[in-house]
């Protein structure tokens, strides 16, 4: 028997205050999709980082082609064929598409850049991806997912066998997923192994030839091509069955809550978008990348002041040019680009907690210690936050935990209205659940809540009204007993009606 291209034995690694791998076995064939699921902080993305010589083991084996090898760094894992798509890009933005795919080991010729030989070989490469572009474009004229299909270029240049994707299409398209879908199977045949992270399980079903499920830092399951259906994957990685996974229940809707009026962004000056949302509704915002619901959201907020438009709340006429003067009046945003506008990275889980909140825990201009930890506390708990301790410095969570934290610091400001952008992107399905019975909970008390969302299941699952964009402005609204993947992607492309191809 050939032996796997890949394995490893018993892999431990220890972070302060984690034991992340307590031992995780794991094998790769030669042309093989695998992908790895799990929770988040299971150690998906602390195994894949030992792999690709990020990160050393405590200990443990890792053989290929059944041989021990030492993976010391991620030279060394280059010069054995793995390469690591990490979850945040890895690429020079400064740079264009050739010099980022020859980055670090530029051919030369007597001792100058070897530009023709740079560009005829990335032209190869490109095409190989399916990427229509000359290799002297500037990098920032690419979308995430074109930025995305550069790494794999990358990958591909230094003749990977092994190509370990970490949550690759957590910020793509519906299309730009379509077509990376298209782009593993691909490699699959042409004997490139691929090891694929997603907490999206429809894409797991729709790549995977096996799938090995982490939890808690072990193994806690295989499944082989036939037995990978959604409803396996979720009991191996939440050890029970998640039943009734929308808890949407629509509630009496009470008074207008918040009314925006003719407000217009940066991105589409010429249009204007006006809607309202009451007490106790929930009302998702559906539509494409770029459709402006980001920049939507982020003018409402005055994190990025609109050119024009004022917000409602009750008596109050907000024309928002801060967060602050916001959070005062009742509203907050939990942002989508998280990494970036969420979090004090080296400050720990409970001081992020309470940043949005700190004007309100002062008694007698001190803080309010033992309420703030009680708050906290009982985000921690009812996120389930995974963290040694409350002190922890969020840069050291998993990549799920960490927008955990940023979602509870924003409801621990107690709003009138929650505005929403993305609130599931990267999270595991025990903790979306946790997400939605939340939103639920707040609906019910009577917050009046705004989510925009890329992911159609839970726009039908959880919105009492969607409100569909369309560069820049809003194509059409439904209510929810008008809901359909096919109504809401017609409006979402301009009015025609396109529907989604099904996988
Ligand atoms: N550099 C670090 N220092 C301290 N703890 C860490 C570090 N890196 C990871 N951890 C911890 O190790 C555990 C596993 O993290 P890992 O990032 O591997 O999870 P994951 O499965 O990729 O999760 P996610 O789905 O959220 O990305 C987590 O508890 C995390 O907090
Ligand atoms: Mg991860």
């Amino acid at each position: 028997m050939t032996p796997p291209l890949l394995e490893a034995r018993q892999l431990v690694k220890s972070f302060p205050g984690v034991r992340a791998l307590k031992g995780v076995n794991l094998t790769l064939d030669p042309g093989e999709v695998l992908a790895v699921i799990g929770e988040n902080g299971a150690g998906k993305s602390t195994l894949m980082k030992i792999l690709a010589g990020v990160q050393t083991p405590d200990s443990g084996q890792i053989l290929i082609d059944g041989k021990p090898c030492v993976i010391g760094s991620v030279e060394d894992a280059m010069a054995h064929g793995i390469a690591l798509i990490h979850q945040e890009l890895n690429l020079a933005r400064t740079l264009d598409v050739g010099a980022n795919i020859f980055l670090g080991r530029e051919p030369s010729r007597w001792g100058w850049m070897d530009q023709a030989r740079i560009a005829r070989e990335s032209a190869l490469i490109l095409a190989r991806v399916g990427l229509n572009v000359p290799p002297s474009t500037p990098l920032s004229a690419l979308t995430i997912g074109q930025q995305q299909l550069i790494e794999i270029a990358k990958a591909l240049s230094i003749r990977a066998r092994v190509l370990i994707m970490d949550e690759p299409t957590s910020s793509l398209s519906v299309h730009e997923t379509e077509a990376l879908v298209r782009l593993i199977q691909e490699l699959r045949s042409s004997g490139v192994s691929i090891v694929y992270i997603s907490h999206r399980l429809g894409e797991v079903e729709a790549v995977a030839d096996r799938v090995e499920v982490l939890r808690d830092g072990e193994n806690a399951g295989a499944l082989p091509r036939p037995q990978i259906r959604r409803d396996a994957m979720v009991k191996l990685m939440v050890g029970r069955e998640l039943s009734q996974f929308y808890p949407h229940q629509p509630h009496p809707p009470g008074a207008v809550a918040m009314e925006a009026r003719e407000i217009r962004t940066a991105l589409y000056p010429k249009q204007s978008v006006s809607f309202s949302v009451r007490a106790g509704e929930i009302v998702g915002l559906a539509g494409l990348v770029g459709a402006g619901r980001t920049e939507l959201l982020e003018a409402i907020f005055g994190v990025v002041p609109a050119l024009s438009g004022a917000i409602e709340l009750g008596d109050l006429t907000l024309r928002p040019r801060s967060p602050v003067e916001s959070i005062a009046a009742g509203v907050a945003l939990v942002p989508e680009d998280r990494k970036h506008h969420g979090l004090a990275l080296e400050m720990g889980v409970r001081e992020n907690l309470s940043l949005a909140n700190l004007h309100r825990d002062q008694r007698f201009g001190f803080r309010d210690g033992p309420r703030e930890n009680a708050l906290c506390d009982s985000m921690i708990a009812a996120l389930r936050i995974k963290t040694p301790g409350p002190s922890q410095p969020v840069q050291f969570l998993s990549g799920g935990n960490q927008q955990k934290v940023v979602i509870g610091k924003w409801l621990a400001t107690d709003p009138r209205v929650l505005l929403l952008d993305e609130p599931t992107r990267g999270i595991d399905i025990g903790a979306k659940q946790e997400i939605y019975r939340l939103m639920e909970e707040l609906a019910g008390r009577g917050v009046a809540i705004v989510f925009a969302s890329s992911e159609m299941e839970e726009i039908l699952g959880m919105s009492d009204r969607v409100l569909v964009m369309h560069e820049g402005r809003i194509t059409g609204e439904l209510p929810r007993q008008h809901l359909s993947e096919e109504s809401i992607m017609g409006l979402a492309t301009g009015g025609s009606s396109a529907p989604l191809s099904s996988q």
